[in-house]
């Protein structure tokens, strides 16, 4: 894709990836990504705000030769990660008189990660600014988004804030802006749920000291840019400020039916109270939905059955994920089943000791599951659908 311009000066220069399906070799990308870098040419220095994965860096460098940009005075470094930082040395090759504009955090990781000299940066304090003559770049600490060193930067005559991955989604799509508001909530949703959520307290924070920026466009790290900045905005503050809702996320895995006879027993007893149930089978699922739903749900229910007297690995798995992962959960539960003995309780509570929740009584059947364990499973369900209305959560 060429360069695109945002307003006059102002350029798209990044790169879509629409064929990528993981990243961290963690993350399932579903919609592909985009590594968004911005080209600014003010009436006295030219300025580059982030750049691109190194594995695309070549169309970084054709869109800036595009541009006939022969000369880069500073290139913002928003965030060390190498989706946006990893073709500075390429850039620097290109642009060697170009300084490396970043906080002091920042400037020491990218010394670590990419191996930049020293000599080729400045660091910038919260709120300092830059003239780039006809035009001025304000940088805003955001730390935690979601790394400690990251910051944005708000480009204030033309009121653009370029959020990095604050904001951002992993979309690959040629809409410049966004323009299908249900398919970016849910891709920008998945990616808060990702890597934001650990730091939801830090982003609420952050969110906080964005407020009253006057702000006409919010240009990401990924994905489309926000023509309506609000649209994000208030879906940031609803994730991360809100309290859960009457949700109950199971995540489970069955390996002769057992366990799923529960899963199902016990979905049906919460639905019947009321309560909205997003079910999950591990050994098949895409683990950012698993993700997403953990954003707003109260409770959750850990399905297993035993193998070799501990959780199933997948299960096993998915709890250390969501103990990473720190959503606002309330209260806990695990079911399953097992053959003549299990330590699985013990080992998955032992996994979650960030998330600060109630455990309630699990349930285990010994075998395939009879009228006392619906019985219990009948009550777990009572009991959660209780705790969900004593505490509001609609
Ligand atoms: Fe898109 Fe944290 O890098």
């Amino acid at each position: 894709m060429k360069p695109r311009e945002l307003k006059p000066d102002i350029f798209w220069v990044g790169a879509i990836d629409w064929d990528r399906r993981l990243f961290d070799a963690l993350i399932p990308l579903p919609d592909g990504t985009s590594y968004n870098s911005y080209l600014i040419k003010g009436s006295e220095k030219t300025v580059l705000i982030d750049t691109v994965d190194p594995t695309m860096q070549e169309i970084l460098t054709a869109n800036l030769s595009e541009l006939k940009i022969n000369s880069i005075d500073y290139i913002i470094a928003n965030h060390a990660e190498q989706d946006h930082s990893g073709a500075i040395p390429q850039i620097l090759e290109k642009y060697p008189e170009a300084i490396v504009v970043c906080t002091p955090k920042c400037k020491n990781m990218l010394i670590d990660l990419l191996m930049i000299p020293e000599t080729q940066f400045i660091t910038v304090s919260d709120k300092e600014t830059i003239s780039l003559g006809d035009k001025t770049l304000e940088f805003i600490y955001t730390p935690w988004v979601h790394w400690p060193e990251t910051m944005v930067t708000y480009l204030r005559e033309d009121k653009i804030l370029f959020s990095c991955d604050f904001f951002g989604s992993h979309l690959a799509t040629t809409d410049l802006y966004v323009t299908n508001k249900g398919q970016t909530d849910e891709a920008a949703k998945r990616y808060y749920a990702e890597i934001m959520m650990p730091f939801r307290t830090i982003i609420q924070k952050n969110l906080e000291k964005l407020e009253g920026l006057k702000i006409d466009i919010i240009a990401p790290s990924h994905g489309p840019l926000y023509s309506e900045p609000e649209f994000i905005m208030k879906a940031y503050h609803h994730w991360s400020f809100d309290d859960p809702k009457n949700i109950v996320v199971l995540p489970y895995t069955s390996m002769h039916g057992s366990t799923r006879k529960m899963v199902e027993y016990i979905v049906s007893a919460l639905v019947q109270r009321s309560v909205t149930v997003k079910q999950f089978d591990l050994s098949v699922t895409d683990i950012g939905k698993m993700a997403m739903a953990l954003v707003d749900a109260a409770t959750v229910v850990i399905g297993t059955p035993t193998v070799l007297t501990g959780a199933h690995p997948n299960v096993a798995y998915a709890a250390i994920l969501a103990n990473a992962l720190r959503p606002n959960l309330k209260f806990i539960s695990i079911i399953g089943s097992y053959g003549w003995g299990s330590k699985a309780i013990d080992q998955l509570v032992a996994l979650v000791p960030n998330l600060k929740a109630e455990i309630l009584e699990p349930v285990l059947s010994k075998g395939f599951p009879e009228e006392t364990d619906f019985k219990a499973l009948e009550n777990l369900a009572g009991i959660i659908a209780q705790k969900h209305k004593e505490n509001g959560y609609n």
